[in-house]
């Protein structure tokens, strides 16, 4: 079964084509490389045994994608990655991020319309803010976004919501992801930030192999065992799985419209606890301080996975020392070929 999958270079992208591969789909990659770079087809080649199917495409060009839904007759579904994702970036630069995420999503739902498709959305636990009960399942309430980022992912979900009431027949599932690290375990592709890491485990494992001085640990005195903030960190691999087991799901006859999923591991880890990890995988020690807090910053967010167990069929396995450890495998590989 052929599956587009918009935004396959990128890091969650390509480990999910991989995953795709490994379940016996066809992916046909289709991303625009503005974020990206061509050489992760080789890499991916390398891993799969085979070269994938790769468009350059701008998802932002309305009749480029109708042409390209045209020519393409076999595409059974859709996993829609093709965002930009940087949260400070997004403040400064608003109309990228809203044109961007917005246009292309907009442009594929409407190209491909009428034809019975399966659609796996890439969300995040962004839309929940500080959520008041933790760990946060699928039915708290969508806060105010606190970024233009954010807030294209809560309109993004409110646009298939909306495709889904006029009786369209996609079947949609959106998949909010807490956050995702770590590398595929052949250390072939994973995480390529532009520029200085704004997330921390690439901060980490740059930090490690000398790039940066010193990792800061944004906030010690938040209301947390240790001061430091939790976030619940989903291994990549675990993360591309989701999304195969997302289109498994929607295969289903009795699966109709529209549904929205927690994908992390249901555990909160803190920054400490995340640096700690991390010296353990490696036996390295990490140089670092507690710095002032970040702008923007929950205090705390993990997510309640029952649903994606329940319905979804799908539960993370890879734990936070096998993150740490495939993460500074890439980052060794990357020092050694540099991409
Ligand atoms: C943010 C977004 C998330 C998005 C993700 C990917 C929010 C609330 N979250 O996640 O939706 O998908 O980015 O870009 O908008 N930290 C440090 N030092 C550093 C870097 C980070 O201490 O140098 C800390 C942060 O304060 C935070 C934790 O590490 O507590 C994780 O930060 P980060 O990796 O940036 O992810 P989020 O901000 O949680």
């Amino acid at each position: 079964m052929k599956i587009l999958v918009n935004g396959g270079l990128g890091f969650i992208g390509s480990h999910t084509v991989v995953e795709l591969v490994n379940s016996g789909y066809d992916p046909i990659i289709v991303d625009d490389l503005s974020n990206s770079d061509i050489r992760i087809l080789d890499q991916l080649t390398k891993i799969i045994g085979f070269k994938p199917t790769f468009h350059q495409l701008d998802l932002c060009d309305e009749q480029a994608v109708k042409n390209f839904a045209d020519s393409q007759k076999d595409i059974v579904g859709i996993i829609h990655f093709a965002a930009f994702k940087a949260v400070g970036e997004s403040v400064n630069l608003p109309l990228k991020y809203y044109r961007n995420n917005f246009f292309s999503l907009v442009n594929v739902l409407n190209a491909f319309e009428g034809r019975g498709m399966n659609l796996v959305f890439s969300s995040s636990c962004t839309v929940y803010g500080q959520p008041e009960q933790l760990p946060v399942t699928e039915a708290a309430p969508v806060q105010t976004a606190q970024s233009p980022y954010g807030n294209t992912k809560q309109v993004a979900e409110e646009i298939l919501n909306d495709v889904i009431a006029s009786g369209s027949d996609y079947k949609m599932i959106s998949l909010r992801y807490f956050n995702p690290v770590g590398a595929h375990e052949s250390a072939l592709i994973g995480e390529q930030p532009i520029g200085v890491p704004q997330n921390l485990v690439p901060f980490i494992t740059q930090t490690a192999i000398g790039k940066r001085e010193k990792l800061m640990v944004w906030g010690g005195d938040y209301n947390t065992p240790d001061g430091s903030c939790i976030r619940d960190y989903i291994h990549v691999v675990d993360l591309g799985r989701a999304h195969v087991a997302a289109l498994k799901l929607m295969e289903k006859e009795d699966f109709t419209g529209i549904d929205f999923f927690n994908i992390g591991t249901g555990k909160g880890s803190s920054v400490l606890e995340v640096i700690k990890a991390f010296e353990e995988a490696t036996g390295l020690k990490l140089n670092y301080e507690i710095a002032p807090r970040r702008d923007g910053d929950v205090e705390q967010v993990w997510g309640d996975a029952t649903k994606s167990t329940e319905k979804l069929n799908w539960k993370a396995e890879l734990d936070l020392s096998t993150m740490m450890s495939s993460a500074w495998k890439w980052e060794n590989y990357i020092a050694q070929n540099p991409l």
